[in-house]
């Protein structure tokens, strides 16, 4: 498996006017990556964090299932407009996820909601509530990796796309954080060191971070 890989954010398809102001894809050649390394046709492939449906849709390009949840309403209605299974994308909360069914999951890949320490807004409500701050992000983040650990299939694999971000207040370590906080209810396999054209927040890389059932 290499450990970094060099990707285009500029290829991707253009959203809607009324979404495109909030583009917190990231394209398809990722998933195709990680998807290709990992499974086999007929795999499920699942997103806590599905967003715009990228992963969902990727997957099912390759012969794989996808399977995700979505907090947004808008976001969740238009991923689905872009699937062959459009069922199998729930408009849920991954804080909830034992209570939704799914199968077996041999891969999970997310970007999750993203925070600055100085946030206010709580990124696993879509920003839609006030926050408890960056540490209680980081628990209730946890909480969902290590539900997602209890739904892997044998030699199931999580990873976990994610940036350090910089802002006037100086770095929130995201990266670093996320890393030892999911570490903890999954084993940390190792992280692939992704370049982008283009990325924000201070930087032109992100991190993958992959896991497996502890
Ligand atoms: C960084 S975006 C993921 C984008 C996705 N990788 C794509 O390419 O479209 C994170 C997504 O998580 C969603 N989200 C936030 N809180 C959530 C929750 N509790 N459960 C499920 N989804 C949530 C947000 O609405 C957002 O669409």
């Amino acid at each position: 498996m290499r450990t970094f890989l060099q990707l285009k954010r500029a290829d991707m398809p253009p959203l809607p006017p009324e979404m495109a102001g909030d583009d917190v894809r990231f394209p398809e050649s990722l998933v195709a990556h990680f998807v290709a390394a990992y499974t086999t046709p007929g795999a499920v492939v699942f997103d806590p964090f599905a967003g715009f449906g990228t992963t969902l849709r990727a997957a099912e390009r390759m012969g794989r299932q996808g399977w995700g949840l979505e907090y947004d309403a808008r976001r969740a209605a238009f991923a689905r407009a872009g699937l062959a299974a459009p069922e199998r994308l729930i408009h849920g909360d991954a804080r909830a996820l034992a209570d939704y069914a799914f199968p077996a999951v041999d891969l999970a890949l997310s970007s999750p909601p993203y925070m600055l320490r100085e946030d206010p807004e709580n990124p696993l409500t879509a920003y839609t509530t006030p926050g408890a701050g960056y540490a209680a992000y980081l628990r209730d983040l946890q909480a969902v990796y290590a539900l997602l650990a209890g739904r892997l299939a044998p030699g199931g694999r999580v990873v976990i796309e994610v940036a350090n971000l910089k802002s006037d207040a100086g770095v929130t370590p995201l990266a670093w954080d996320v890393a030892r906080h999911v570490g903890a209810v999954l084993a940390f396999e190792g992280e692939v060191v992704i370049g982008w054209d283009a990325y924000g927040y201070g930087y032109d890389h992100s991190y993958a971070l992959v896991y497996c059932a502890p």
